[in-house]
């Protein structure tokens, strides 16, 4: 009567076998996944806001990073500005330093975007 315990051990290898290889490739391929996903995010970001930012001309004044140039020598990068400071910012220009800028130029989603990469940068 024992022995007939060996013929179901036999079945059963080839079916776990497959299901643990699965278990660990799907643990191995989620870890690599989620490990490459956020940096390449974060990058993908911030070149998304600074091509905006040279589409949109404010980096012809402020430079490619927002760190200033002769024009406007007052660094963006890292800019201690609430959002609501910067768009009104935006929005009216400064004087005849700064171009204002209707919604149709830039939108608000695009100047969150813009001030989200500039208070990031240093
Ligand atoms: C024609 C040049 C010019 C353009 C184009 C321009 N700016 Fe400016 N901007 C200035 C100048 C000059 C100042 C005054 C501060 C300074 O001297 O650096 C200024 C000031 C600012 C300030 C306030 C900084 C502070 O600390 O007071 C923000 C924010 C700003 N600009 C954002 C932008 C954004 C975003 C764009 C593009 C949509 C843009 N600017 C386009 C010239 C420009």
């Amino acid at each position: 009567m024992i022995r007939t315990t060996h013929p179901p051990r036999r079945w059963l290898l080839p079916i776990w076998l497959p299901l643990a290889l699965a278990l660990v490739l799907a643990a191995c391929g989620g870890g690599s996944d989620s490990g490459d996903d956020n940096p390449a995010d974060s990058d993908n970001q911030a070149s998304v806001a600074s091509e905006l930012f040279a589409a949109k001309g404010c980096a012809a004044c402020h430079g490619a990073d927002g760190d200033g140039t002769d024009n406007a020598p007052t660094s963006l990068a890292g800019t201690r500005m609430i959002i609501q400071q910067f768009q009104t910012r935006v929005r009216n220009g400064r004087g005849s330093a700064m171009p204002a800028h209707t919604p149709d130029q830039i939108s608000d989603d695009e100047i969150r975007i813009l001030y989200d990469w500039l208070r990031e940068s240093e």
